[in-house]
């Protein structure tokens, strides 16, 4: 790859940022769609960020990603957030269209295109249970409700959290979420009707990867069992949904589809979503 004088440049805003895999996949998906383009990991302090994104959107940079913890924080400096980063509440990605800076977030559309190109099937009317109450959680839920998806059960460990955001979503979606705790008694009550489970924890990452968000006596065959986690590429957690059966989609896929779908904001292009998945296999295993 040449870097010169027309180079456009992508860069990664978070605070710390040194263990994203992003600029691994979007620089090969450059290389591959051969565009002259750069993606690199910039470190901005929080205090900082207001500051950072007034300068660059000055400049030729292409756009932004952007992670934790300025998400939220980055909205207040945009000029157009597009409307399913606004009911999410967040923004993950940026284009910069001559100095007007345009809001995304591609968790959710990113978990949904890489659900439908695994299972080759739709969210529509499917039952889904979602682990976790987090960002991720709301990123994917309230892309799932605005898909068709016909129920969506948080379950979290802390219920106070499941139920706020099952308040918001129902506030977009009347009806269609619902709250429980982990307790066995209350998943056992609703499993049966589930159709699709979506761990959105961090239960299962490196370097804890004997323990898993779900006992694995709550799987069946029939059931698609999806996992955010991507390090180990299998979880214990989707290895278990396996063994009894259930089809699985795995982290990696998620991170590379929401990698895709910025890149197609910054470029107008399609990345290679294998390259950018092979590659991201390869560093994984040699980390
Ligand atoms: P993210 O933005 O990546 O989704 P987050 O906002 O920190 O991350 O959310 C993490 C989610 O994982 C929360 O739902 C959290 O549960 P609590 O609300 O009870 O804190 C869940 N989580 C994290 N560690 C967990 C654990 N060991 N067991 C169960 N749930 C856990």
């Amino acid at each position: 790859m040449i870097i010169n004088s027309s180079t456009r440049i992508v860069g990664l805003l978070g605070y710390p940022i040194s263990h994203s895999y992003s600029p691994i996949m979007q620089n090969e998906a450059f290389e591959k769609a051969d565009v002259n383009g750069l993606y690199i990991a910039l470190e901005v302090k929080p205090e900082f960020l207001g500051e950072v994104v007034k300068g660059l959107s000055k400049t030729g940079f292409l756009g932004f990603n952007v992670t934790v913890p300025h998400k939220v924080e980055i909205m207040k400096y945009l000029d157009e957030i597009d409307e399913n980063a606004q009911l999410i509440g967040a923004v993950n990605t940026v284009k910069n269209i001559d100095g007007k800076l345009v809001g995304y977030n591609t968790d959710g559309r990113g978990f949904l295109s890489s659900f439908i190109n695994k299972t080759k099937g739709g969210i529509e009317d499917k039952k889904v249970m979602i682990l976790g109450s987090g960002g991720a959680s709301r990123a994917v839920s309230i892309t799932l409700a605005g898909n068709g998806a016909s129920k969506i059960i948080i379950c979290n460990r802390t219920i106070e959290k499941a139920k706020t955001l099952t308040e918001e979503i129902n506030r977009i979606f009347p009806g269609i979420a619902l709250a429980i705790s982990q307790q066995d008694d209350e998943i056992r009550d609703v499993i049966q009707e589930v159709d699709v489970i979506i761990n959105t924890t961090s239960v299962g990452m490196h370097p804890n990867i004997e323990v898993t968000p779900l006992n694995k006596k709550f799987f069946r065959k029939g059931l698609t069992v999806c996992d955010v986690v991507y390090n180990p590429l299998k979880t214990r957690f989707l290895i278990e949904a396996n063994d009894a059966g259930c089809s699985t989609v795995e982290g990696l896929s998620m991170l590379v589809h929401q990698g895709a779908e910025a890149f197609e904001i910054w470029t107008g292009k399609k990345a290679s979503l294998d390259n950018m998945y092979n590659i991201l296999q390869e560093y994984l295993a040699k980390a």
